[in-house]
């Protein structure tokens, strides 16, 4: 009988050290960044399917549009999701478009690099089609002659 209880106070210490822990965590400032600043130049699809297939799979890393799902209010999600945006906006940013970055952009889709795959699993509509893939490379290719 004394195992068994001491068991039960075992389980029950650590699973309060769990919950402290996490409740610890919270308190790191590095997770409550949730920034969306003003959108500077913004990209011009020439179409607007290609465009909605572009916010669904991109923008939430590659914009000053990003959607914060509640989870990213939540560490350690908010730590790998604000890794993510940051990243993603210093590589290329559909808010202050530069034509130039047409070209990186229509290669990551077509290696299959973009969008990554723990995004996918998550937004089942970032999860292009062949056909959703040919519509924004299309439209990619069109912005990058316009630059
Ligand atoms: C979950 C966030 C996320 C989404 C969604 C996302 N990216 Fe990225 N992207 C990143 C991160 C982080 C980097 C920088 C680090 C890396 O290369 O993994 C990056 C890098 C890039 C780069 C530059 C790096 C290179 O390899 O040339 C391009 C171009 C790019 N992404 C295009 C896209 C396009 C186009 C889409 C939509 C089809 C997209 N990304 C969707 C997070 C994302």
């Amino acid at each position: 009988m004394a195992a068994k209880r001491d068991r039960r106070r075992i389980i029950v210490r650590v699973i309060a050290a769990g919950i402290g822990v996490f409740l610890a965590i919270q308190l790191v400032p590095y997770g409550w960044w949730h920034d969306n600043p003003p959108v500077e130049e913004p990209a011009s699809w020439p179409d607007p399917q290609a465009e909605a297939i572009a916010r669904a799979a991109c923008y939430d890393c590659h914009s000053h549009e990003t959607r914060w799902p509640f989870y990213s209010y939540v560490a350690p999600m908010s730590w790998l999701l604000r890794r993510d945006v940051e990243q993603g906006r210093d590589d290329l940013n559909f808010s202050d478009w530069n034509d130039s970055d047409a070209d990186d952009a229509i290669e990551t889709i077509e290696t299959g690099e973009m969008p990554p795959g723990r995004y996918t699993l998550i937004h089942r509509d970032a999860d292009l089609s062949a056909e959703e893939i040919r519509s924004i490379i299309d439209a990619l290719r069109v912005m990058e002659d316009a630059g």
